[in-house]
């Protein structure tokens, strides 16, 4: 019998646009490593906040990413980031790093730190057994793993989701946030050409699910 291949799914979008939902339960339902680069920035930013390290002060920014340290440990089926050994705190869901998280991204020495570590959840996804990994973000399916087998790109209507995330709780602006990650010249949320682009305004988190898993599920056959 022949195995099936490792496949790679990239999932990308605004804002609470259901990236995260969707991926988790394709991870699940697949046996794949869920990566959520968004959270890899809220970390990094985070780290930064701490350290008094602003984004405007290339010099000393390039000096604290110089002295980052990221590991991987697994939390179920997602990878999270380690920097310097220690986990993300609750924080990077926080309103401090929902005002500054999109101007660190947009600084290419940011995303460059982060670059080959991203790609290397490939081989964590390999060493743990998963038949994959599907990641989400704003630049996977478009610099990050531009020849995935999958690139899904998710649209959803300001309001509705203005109004997801405030079901969530917390204090986000990501009407602004989606401003700034769309319009930075380092890696853009964009569609990328060939993605395949869902609308949620108007379906359920089930009948997007629905949608990704059909196409998703004769290539594990
Ligand atoms: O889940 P939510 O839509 O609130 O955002 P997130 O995925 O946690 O990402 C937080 C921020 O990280 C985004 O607003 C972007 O500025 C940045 N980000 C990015 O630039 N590139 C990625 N691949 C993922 C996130």
């Amino acid at each position: 019998m022949a195995i099936p291949p490792f496949i790679i799914i990239a999932i990308d979008g605004g804002a609470a646009s259901g990236k995260s939902s969707s991926s988790k339960i394709l991870a699940d339902r697949f046996n794949l490593l869920h990566v959520d680069t968004g959270s890899f920035y809220r970390h990094i930013t985070y780290e930064l906040l701490r350290r008094g390290v602003s984004h405007t002060d290339l010099p000393n920014l390039k000096a604290a990413l110089a002295d980052l340290k990221f590991t991987t440990r697994l939390n179920g089926r997602s990878a999270q980031m380690l920097i310097g050994g220690e986990p993300a705190s609750s924080e990077i869901r926080g309103q401090n790093v929902n005002d500054h998280v999109s101007h660190y991204a947009a600084i290419p020495e940011v995303r460059h730190t982060l670059l080959g570590y991203q790609r290397g959840q490939v081989d964590v996804a390999k060493q743990h057994g998963f038949r994959g990994l599907v990641m989400e973000g704003r630049d996977i399916g478009s610099v990050i793993f531009p020849a995935a087998d999958f690139r899904f790109f998710l649209h959803a209507d300001p309001a509705e989701r203005a109004k997801r995330r405030a079901k969530e709780g917390g204090q986000d602006s990501i009407a602004e946030r989606d401003r700034l990650d769309s319009s930075r010249k380092a890696s853009p949320l964009t569609c990328p050409a060939g993605a395949i682009d869902i609308d949620s305004t108007f379906i359920s988190l089930d009948q997007v699910v629905e949608k990704m898993a059909a196409l998703i599920a004769p290539k594990l056959k």
